[in-house]
């Protein structure tokens, strides 16, 4: 197909996510992608363009990586899908075990989803059960951080903090409470505290606490500290609630350790992960949760867990998976990190002088600058994508914050490029 022939029947025919159409329609010249490889995105011009958010978060490893598309036609010729209900497979009984390996101390059981929004989902039905199960229905009060994003089904739109998104359904969203999340450098004491421990006073109807670890992402990028973490985690001690991390962004190395809550030695009770878990091949997410919960369910029949989605423990998904985990221990990907945050934190530094720009941040595998309002529907960071588009780099921004979450493993030769042109981009647009 050439590009005037795929553009003619997007425009026509697909509706985009996060998108607004009327203005995609009229004025955008889309970015055709025809092949990508590595930290790279070839266009149908066979220009090459740094993928600085892997892909929506998901090509951890980068994209196509050699095992992992091995282990996927491997698999495809054995066993591409059976049914999880009550029938065992290798690669999801495997994978699980790996899982409950490298996870925070204390997860050893393994439900299977779709997406990051499912593994929350799915959580928040476990939220529900666990306490109904013991005798406790009435708690079936939710808390979430302001500014926070779980994901898109109803139910998780309900946790979700971003006005903007959850506005058009409020009304028929699951009562959620909000609780302001720590600043940056907020330590101890500070307003987050407080709120946190008001809300704890009277929490004993609290069924579950919901986080994302060390930086709010969809949110814009907002970073914190780990101890608020541990806050949470005294927190729900205290009064019997579940604290769910979910670390569908932030795990598999994005914030400069394996898993973000792994900065904090905080285990939750509940931990979400997708996104880079199946190295952005296959649509796979997995739901680990603690004896604790899962011993809740092993009552009567009434008690069984009645979730589950058509393609859950695909066996493609959990075998490439599975091959993931093991990339990045045959090729030590999280001692690599370490050098690159380097490099992400010095570059943003720097940025941080272009005049027009605020609040330049790093952690990890991130870099992020606030430009104007910082506002979702703002459109400086737009034009930085324009710069950076021409430049050879694809830097979707989210509204006015720029940032930049690149594969793990991006080579530092590309880091170097990506950096150097977010830079140019910056100042050209500013
Ligand atoms: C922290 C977090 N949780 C959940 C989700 C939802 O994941 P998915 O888009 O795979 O449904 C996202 C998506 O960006 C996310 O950032």
């Amino acid at each position: 197909m050439t590009r005037d022939e795929i553009v003619a029947l997007d425009k026509r025919y697909v509706w985009h996510p996060y998108t607004p159409m009327r203005r995609y329609i009229d004025e955008v010249d889309p970015f055709v992608v025809v092949r990508a490889e590595g930290p790279y995105l070839f266009d149908a011009d066979g220009r090459r363009y740094i993928d600085a958010n892997s892909s929506w978060w998901v090509a951890g490893l980068g994209h196509g990586h050699p095992r992992l598309v091995a282990a996927l036609a491997d698999q495809a010729r054995t066993l591409a899908h059976v049914s999880l209900a009550g029938v065992a497979h290798g690669p999801a009984s495997r994978l699980a075990e790996r899982l409950a390996e490298v996870a925070p101390p204390g997860l050893t059981k393994v439900f299977y989803s779709d997406d990051g929004s499912t593994a929350l989902e799915a959580a928040i039905k476990m939220v529900l059960g666990y306490h109904r199960h013991r005798g406790d229905a009435g708690r079936r009060r939710f808390v979430s951080l302001g500014g926070a994003f779980h994901g898109e089904t109803l139910g998780v739109t309900a946790l979700g903090g971003v006005e903007l998104f959850r506005r058009p359904f409020a009304d028929v969203l699951m009562r959620v409470d909000f609780i302001p999340p720590p600043a940056r450098d907020e330590a101890p004491g500070g307003p987050a505290s407080v709120a946190l421990e008001a809300l704890v006073e009277n929490g004993r109807d609290i069924a579950a606490f919901v986080v994302e670890p060390l930086v709010q992402a969809a949110g814009g990028m907002r970073m914190y500290s780990p101890w608020y973490l541990e806050a949470l985690r005294r927190a729900c001690d205290r009064i019997g609630a579940i604290l769910i991390i979910d670390e569908v962004f932030t795990g598999y190395g994005r914030t400069g350790t394996f898993w973000a809550s792994g900065s904090a030695n905080v285990s939750p009770d509940i931990l979400c992960t997708a996104k880079s878990f199946s190295g952005g091949m296959l649509p796979m997410a997995a739901t680990l949760v603690s004896d604790k919960v899962f011993d809740a369910f092993l009552g009567s029949p009434e008690q069984a867990f009645y979730y589950g989605h058509s393609f859950c423990g695909n066996p493609l998904g959990a075998r490439v998976a599975l091959e993931v985990l093991d990339v990045f221990r045959d090729e030590r990907v999280m001692e690599g990190v370490a050098e690159r945050a380097r490099r992400i934190d010095a570059a943003f530094t720097r940025m941080g002088s272009i005049a027009g720009t605020r609040n330049a941040r790093a952690l990890g595998m991130i870099g992020a600058i606030d430009l104007a309002d910082a506002d979702y529907l703002g459109r400086a960071g737009w034009r930085v994508h324009e710069e950076a588009r021409r430049r050879g780099a694809y830097v979707r921004p989210l509204g006015d914050v720029v940032y930049i979450a690149p594969p793990i493993n991006i080579p530092l030769d590309a880091l170097d490029e990506l950096l150097s042109t977010v830079e140019a981009s910056l100042r050209a647009a500013l």
